[in-house]
């Protein structure tokens, strides 16, 4: 038996083992880059409908103050900060920060306490807060209210890693296959999803709370599924025969939410945990990167152990190996992949993975602009090298008498709508291509529109989509209702697999790109847009650092991303590429609608995109949020390199910052 500090350092790394890679966009790319960067105009600003608020009072009203929103004349209050290499969070002079929340904080406060040399149990580890945190969202309590001093704090936690066992890793087999059920108990307790209590007291210090909302998710927790793909054959395992309902959820990663009070836990690179030893492995299995190892995870390896309980180990080997699939896991990958519905305020509620939106690696979830009496949109990545950019649109009207509708109101909207897939082309026009059975090439492919729904990728693939560079999260300003969309990075697109969209071969630093539906319409099957932008370190050629970034701003690989209801759009940074400033991964703040001209971050228009916050050493900063009032900010540091919360000597923990200004003010304003 051998100690092992794998399978898994951090996210960028499970994307360097990503075995699954779809056709690539042969296009050759000449000048049309240059073409794009000189267009003007073509995005529109203004509102032409109003719209309601997904944040009550939040001020999203605010629009209705101008065409450019009644708050974005504002400029940022802060001054740019120095990016570094040091293990401490950075953020400007007049703010405060909070650390809470690190991974192995028991969920009532007390205990079971968190144990720093790893020796926690796995029933202990289901009631503390699991590892790598990422996507977040904060929820007022009481459900529907404005309140900024009480809520809940929804947190993802994305994977596990060597910290969680004690001494130097996992007990692990000449093969590097876990050997100690209770330790593979322990990691799967460590994945999902985190709901906690929060409160603010007279000294605006927050402390976790606990009358009854407490709750973890994880990857062995029942989940129900719903829609299209529910009940039928594609999802019957040996847990449920009926394919009604599956366990658990892992990999959640950005984040999304609904209109309604819930959160939509997203299931990314789920590949990392499930196997096949099937050969060759079936295009419905490899397309999602099914292999015979995934990640290293490999907890079907301690299957059969006399411990074992109702095949919670057996079920992440989805080889076939009994007469039907009732009686074994074959389809078990078929039911992750999902956005995944959590009503934080009602704690009994089993989570529902919503299969009407689609199966991919979801990345983040978030709606457009929701206007009374229209469909409502969910913009939706996938994040994986050359994968897609997906859009889902409700059915059903938005009712606001639904805005507290929990669950209920995600069967009305979530489990009845249309799937597409965005096309970019060069003129700064696009397609969304519905990716529905009666479109012949599906047709020619799937049998049912669950089959289309479960295998959207191989979908998309058919109906041509535009491969991107690697799609993480999208937000949407709440002043002109455009889209925007991160494409972290892809080292691997060589010159001539360029397209419009994804512009730079060897595109290191990654880019942000903007949409804008036609008539400002979420059911719009066309857009403009263009690409607001490029990371880049300060001193790269004009030709790569085509925004003209600085020491104050450089940035790469971004990732999380997020408009608050002012119009300030937050920017996260995984792992990016070599920077002048050697800085670690950060946040940094721009106020589109503010930019002058066609709201493009240009080298004339760069110093108003301002760095606002950098983390410790080794880490990724991902997920963020604030209180209605603006005057708390959530911010989660995930995978952190160095001794990150506790200090020299200590096992580094991810943990929510908590940050605040000194004088009580709105944040960033
Ligand atoms: Fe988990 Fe796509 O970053
Ligand atoms: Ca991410
Ligand atoms: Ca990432």
């Amino acid at each position: 038996m051998t100690r092992n500090r794998t399978p898994i350092r951090d996210s960028q790394a499970l994307h360097d083992l990503d075995p699954s890679t779809p056709h690539t966009d042969s296009r050759p790319f000449a000048d049309i880059l240059a073409a794009r960067l000189s267009r003007r105009d073509t995005l529109r600003g203004g509102l032409s409908l109003a719209a309601t608020t997904l944040f009550a009072g939040a001020g999203l009203s605010a629009c209705s103050d101008s065409d450019n929103g009644g708050r974005t004349a504002a400029k940022l209050t802060f001054d740019s900060i120095a990016g570094g290499p040091e293990d401490l969070v950075r953020v400007p002079p007049g703010y405060n920060m909070q650390v809470m929340l690190p991974w192995g904080t028991p969920l009532n406060g007390v205990a079971p306490t968190f144990n720093g040399d790893g020796t926690n149990t796995a029933a202990e580890q289901e009631v503390q807060i699991g590892s790598n945190h990422d996507g977040m969202k904060f929820y007022p309590l009481p459900a529907g209210s404005n309140t900024s001093d009480h809520g809940l704090l929804v947190i993802n936690h994305e994977y596990s890693n060597s910290t969680l066992f004690a001494g130097d890793g996992r007990s692990e087999d000449a093969d590097g296959k876990p050997t100690d059920p209770d330790e593979v108990r322990k990691d799967i307790y460590a994945h999902g999803v985190s709901v906690v209590e929060m409160v603010r007291g007279m000294n605006g210090e927050w402390s976790m709370a606990n009358t009854g909302f407490n709750r973890r998710i994880t990857a062995a927790t029942p989940i129900d599924l719903a829609g299209p793909v529910a009940g039928t054959d594609l999802v019957v395992t040996a847990y449920d025969a009926t394919g009604m309902s599956t366990r658990g959820t892992v990999n959640n990663c950005g984040r999304g939410f609904t209109p309604w009070g819930t959160y939509l836990a997203t299931e990314e690179n789920f590949q990392g945990y499930q196997t096949t030893q099937e050969d060759p492995v079936p295009e419905e299995k490899s397309r999602y990167g099914l292999s015979a190892t995934g990640f290293g995870y490999q907890w079907a390896a301690v299957a059969g152990d006399p411990s074992e309980q109702n095949g919670e180990f057996a079920r992440w080997d989805t080889t076939p190996n009994a007469a039907t699939a009732a009686l074994d896991y074959r389809n078990a990958a078929n039911t992750f992949g999902w956005l995944v519905e959590i009503d934080p305020y009602d704690p009994t509620s089993r989570p529902v993975k919503r299969t009407g939106m689609g199966r991919i690696l979801h990345e983040g979830a978030e709606p457009g602009r929701v206007f009374e009496g229209r469909p409502i949109a969910w913009y939706m990545s996938d994040d994986n090298r050359f994968d897609y950019f997906y859009k889902y649109v409700s059915n059903a009207n938005w009712d606001p008498a639904d805005a507290n509708g929990g669950l209920q109101a995600g069967s009305k909207y979530l489990d009845n709508g249309r799937l597409y897939v965005a096309k970019f082309a060069e003129d700064g026009t696009g397609e969304w291509v519905e990716l529905d059975i009666s479109v012949p090439a599906l047709a020619a492919r799937f049998t049912s529109q669950a089959e289309v729904l479960t295998y959207a990728r191989i979908a998309a693939d058919l109906v041509g989509a535009t491969p991107m560079d690697r799609p993480e999260w999208s937000t949407t300003d709440p002043n002109t209702g455009e889209i925007y969309l991160t494409l972290t990075n892809n080292t691997r697109r060589s010159e001539g697999d360029e397209n419009p969209a994804n512009p730079r071969a060897n595109n290191s630093h990654g880019h942000i790109i903007r949409l804008a539906e036609a008539n400002d319409d979420p059911a719009a099957t066309s857009f403009t847009w263009d690409i607001f932008v490029f990371g880049s370190n300060a001193s790269a050629d004009p030709s790569f650092n085509i925004s003209g970034l600085t020491l104050d701003n450089e940035f790469g690989s971004p990732d999380g991303l997020w408009f608050d209801a002012r119009g300030v759009l937050w920017i996260q940074t995984d792992n990016g590429a070599p920077l002048d400033s050697d800085s670690n991964d950060q946040m940094l703040a721009v106020i589109p609608a503010g930019l002058e001209g066609d709201r493009l971050i240009r080298p004339e228009t760069q110093a108003q995109l301002k760095r606002f916050f950098v983390g410790p050493a080794g880490c990724e900063v991902t997920g963020v949020d604030m209180t209605p009032d603006y005057r708390t900010m959530f911010v989660n540091i995930q995978h952190p390199g160095g001794s990150f919360p506790d200090g020299p000597g200590n096992r580094p923990r991810s943990a929510t910052v908590i940050i605040s200004r000194e004088d009580g003010g709105e944040i960033a304003l």
